[in-house]
C-alpha cells in the first residue's frame, strides 16, 4: 500500500524557491529517507505533508488524504517530531506525555510509553534537565502518543553523541518493527545506509536521485579500485580485460576499472605466479555518490 504520494510539489517563501518540483512515493512499512544538505527543502517538504504548510502547487496524499484540505484527519493519524522541537524547560516528562495524550483521542496510555521508551526513571524530571538522548526518546514517545500510522522524524539525531545516535537508530528500527511507516529527514549518509529502505536525495528543492541506497551506489559508480602490494613491474596489467588504469609506486599497485576487473586482475596475477595476499577492493560508497549528486560550494584556497 502506498502511504505517501508527492507529485510535483512546489513551495516558495517570498523569492526563495524552497521546493522546486519534488515527487516521490512511500510504501507502507518502509523507512524512507529524505537526504540532502541544509537548505535543500527537506523540512518544507515534510511540513507540507503534515499539513503545516500550504504548497504552491502539486498533489499530496498522506494515507490517501490531502493534507492541505484534511489537515485534522491527517494529523490524527500521523506522528511528528519536528526539527528543533523544544518543550518548556520546566515541563516534566510525565506532564508532556499527559498533555500530548490528552490532545489525541486514541493511542497507548502515556504510562506505557514511559516504560517502552525507558523514561520511567526520569518521569518527574523537567525537560531542561534531560540529556540529549533522553530528550530524543521523549520526542519519539510524544510522536507515538496517538498510535500513528506514519511518523515524520526531522533530524532526530542532530547534535547527539555517537552512542546516543546509535540508540536513536535502534529506536527508529523499533518504530518500524511496530508496523509504523517512517519518513526520516537527515543530512547524514551513514544514517541512510544503516536505516533506510529507500531514499530521495534532495538538493536545491529538487530530487537528484531516488532508490535503495544500494541502487544509488550501483547506478552512479560502477568503477572499483583494487590495491595490493607487489615489488615486480606489473605494467602489463593494463592490457588485462576491463582494466582502465594501472598505477604502481613503491610497491603499491592501484588498478581501476569496472566491476569484473577484480577477478580478472586476480586471475592474471596468479597465472604469473603473483599472489597478492593484501589485495583490497574499494567500491564507491553512498557518500561518494551523494557528494557527486549535490552541488557543493566551491572552495577557494583562501577558505582553507
Ligand atoms: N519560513 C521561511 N521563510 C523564508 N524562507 C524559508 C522559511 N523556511 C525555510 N526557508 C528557506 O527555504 C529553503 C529550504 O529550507 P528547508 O525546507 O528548511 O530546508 P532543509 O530542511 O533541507 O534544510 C532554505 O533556503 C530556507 O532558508
Ligand atoms: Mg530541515
Amino acid at each position: 500500500m502506498t502511504v505517501i504520494e508527492v507529485d510535483g510539489l512546489h513551495k516558495r517563501y517570498g523569492n526563495v524557491l524552497a521546493v522546486d518540483d519534488v515527487s516521490f512515493r512511500v510504501e507502507a512499512g518502509e523507512i524512507f529517507g529524505i537526504l540532502g544538505p541544509n537548505g535543500a527543502g527537506k523540512t518544507t517538504t515534510v511540513e507540507c505533508l503534515q499539513g503545516l504548510r500550504r504548497p504552491d502547487a502539486g498533489r499530496l496524499r498522506v494515507l490517501r488524504l490531502d493534507p492541505t484540505t484534511h489537515q485534522h484527519e491527517v494529523r490524527r493519524r500521523i506522528g511528528s517530531q519536528l526539527q528543533d522541537s523544544a518543550l518548556p524547560d520546566r515541563l516534566k516528562v510525565w506532564e508532556a506525555l499527559d498533555l500530548f495524550s490528552s490532545i489525541s483521542r486514541r493511542g497507548p496510555a502515556w504510562r506505557d510509553l514511559l516504560a517502552t521508551w525507558d523514561l520511567d526513571g526520569v518521569a518527574d524530571r523537567s525537560f531542561a534537565s534531560l540529556s540529549g538522548g533522553q530528550r530524543q526518546r521523549l520526542f519519539v514517545a510524544l510522536a507515538l502518543v496517538n498510535d500513528p500510522e506514519v511518523v515524520f522524524l526531522d533530524e532526530l539525531t542532530q547534535g547527539l553523541d555517537p552512542g546516543a545516535r546509535r540508540m536513536a537508530w535502534d529506536l527508529i528500527r523499533e518504530i518500524r518493527d511496530r508496523g509504523v511507516t517512517v519518513v526520516l529527514v537527515t543530512h547524514y549518509m551513514d544514517e541512510v545506509e544503516a536505516l533506510c529502505d529507500r531514499v530521495a536525495v534532495i538538493d536545491h528543492g529538487r530530487v537528484r536521485a531516488l532508490g535503495t541506497p544500494r541502487q544509488l551506489v550501483e547506478s552512479a559508480h560502477s568503477e572499483v579500485t583494487v590495491t595490493f602490494t607487489c615489488h615486480e613491474d606489473v605494467a602489463w596489467l593494463a592490457s588485462t580485460r576491463f582494466v582502465d588504469t594501472v598505477h604502481q609506486t613503491d610497491g603499491t599497485v592501484v588498478v581501476i576499472g569496472p566491476g569484473p576487473v577484480v577477478p580478472l586482475v586476480a586471475a592474471a596475477l596468479v597465472e604469473r605466479g603473483i599472489v597478492p595476499e593484501d589485495m583490497a577492493v574499494r567500491r564507491a560508497s553512498l557518500e561518494d555518490v551523494y557528494l557527486d549528486l549535490i552541488d557543493r560550494p566551491a572552495y577557494s584556497p583562501e577558505d582553507r
